[in-house]
């Protein structure tokens, strides 16, 4: 009798000794990451990368700040601390200093527990974890995300069971934000449907609502009872300044409604691969931030089960001390102006050399990104002739450029508007 085969392939491994998975089509690059996969193949020595949205020192290279290096000794050094399971909802040191960041020390909501804090992996986690929250118990299903916005919104926002919409936000034609349409999509929005919102430095566009246009947000918003998701993924990065970079957020909290917020330490701090931010959600009561905390737990749960420990720590040691949070801040206001110096440095580059067109779009645009305004024809030409690599519609991330490369991204410039017009 023949025996059999305990380990006998599967019947779909293929009749043909084929793979099961040879039906598995290739999947295209992510448009933002295929960037930097592109830039590395490339042998030429020549090459920049402005694509990635991290910072770059002037030399080009990546920077651990001074206060994360410390704060990380202290943990090190510190044999009480172990590697046990967070609990569900993360780090709760780091999920109530969270909140005070964004919302303020003083925040009356904070003061009366309404405010129900998740420790999630990364501005992108609490977005997710965000998104399923609401397509589970929130009554209205629709989403409206700015047009454009970040690659990556829409995927999320789809996965987590919401149903995307956009609203006008920026004009091409003055480089700035189309209020009139932004309003206009916001008002035609149903009652109660989700509205994302950048907090500050908007990307890809860089481009934000003055405060007076933020009021005028937040009035129209309340009025028809929209609810405010804010995704805030560059506090202090824009303005060098976190109280600054958070009025956006507080002004909304201050009226006593609700609003969701996302917050990702990956650029403020310099924690990209760590993985750390945190969702919070801003309720009318304690007693309601009590159950959507227990729900926020089922969503997390079969998800990722609980967050990893390492780069809490990091966070909440340096929030919770005056010193370390002191040196952060002066690390964090270093970045942000030499970034705002790059945008200085490329417009006066383009001015000196007589590129046609009006480059204050540069200066006036805030945090990490520039919407140069190249089209997909322009950016093709200058990574084909000049090695410069970005995403396609034109964004350039200003963290990525030095002294050094500044010319060089000039004549690229310089060649793709004078001859692709
Ligand atoms: C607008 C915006 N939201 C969220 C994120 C999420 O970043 P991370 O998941 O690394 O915190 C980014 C990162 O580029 C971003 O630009």
């Amino acid at each position: 009798m023949a025996s059999q085969n305990p380990i006998a392939p599967s019947p779909a491994a293929g009749i043909y000794g084929g793979s099961v998975f040879a039906n598995v089509v290739q999947a295209p690059e992510d448009p933002i990451l295929g960037v930097t996969v592109a830039y590395n193949k490339d042998p030429s020595p020549v090459k920049v990368n402005l694509g990635v949205g991290a910072y770059r020192t002037e030399e080009g290279k990546p920077l651990v700040l001074n206060v994360v290096r410390r704060a990380e000794q202290l943990l090190v050094n510190d044999p009480s601390r172990v590697k046990e399971y967070l609990p569900i909802t993360g780090l709760a040191d780091f999920n109530k200093l969270s909140a005070k960041l964004i919302f303020g020390a003083d925040s009356p909501a904070i003061q009366e527990n309404r405010v129900a804090t998740v420790q999630c992996l990364s501005g992108t986690g609490s977005l997710r974890v965000g998104g399923e929250f609401l397509a589970r118990h929130y009554h209205e299903r629709t989403i409206y995300i700015p047009q454009p916005t970040w690659g990556n919104h829409p995927k999320v926002f789809t996965l987590a069971g919401l149903s995307v919409k956009t609203y006008r936000y920026y004009d091409p034609t003055t480089r700035g934000l189309n209020f009139e349409g932004l309003l206009a999509d916001l008002s035609a929005a149903p009652p109660g449907a989700i509205v994302l919102l950048h907090a500050c430095a908007h990307n890809p566009t860089g481009v934000d609502p003055t405060l007076d246009q933020w009021e005028q947000i937040r009035l129209l918003m309340r009025s028809k009872g929209l609810l405010p998701f804010f995704d805030s993924a560059y506090q202090g990065f824009a303005s060098g300044n976190l109280d600054a970079d958070a009025q956006s957020v507080r002004m909304f909290v201050a009226d006593g409604g609700e609003c969701l917020t996302a917050q990702s330490y990956a650029k403020n701090m310099g924690l990209y691969g760590e993985r750390v931010g945190a969702l919070s959600i801003v309720c009318k009561s304690a007693d309601v931030a009590t159950r959507v905390e227990s729900q926020l737990k089922l969503v997390i749960r079969p998800m990722y089960s609980n967050p990893p420990i390492h780069g809490a720590s990091i966070v909440a040691t340096i929030l919770k001390d005056r010193e370390l949070y002191h040196e952060w801040t002066i690390e964090l206001k270093a970045m942000a102006d030499r970034i705002i110096n790059m945008r200085q440095q490329l417009f006066d580059a383009l001015r000196a050399r007589g590129t046609p067109g009006d480059w204050s779009h540069i200066i006036k645009q805030i945090g990490m990104f520039t919407f140069t305004g190249l089209n997909t024809e322009q950016v093709t030409f200058m990574t084909k002739e000049y090695h410069i690599y970005m995403t396609s519609d034109g964004r350039i991330s200003m963290a990525g450029l030095s002294s050094k490369t500044v010319p060089h991204l000039v004549d690229a410039i310089h060649a793709a508007v004078t001859r692709m017009k």
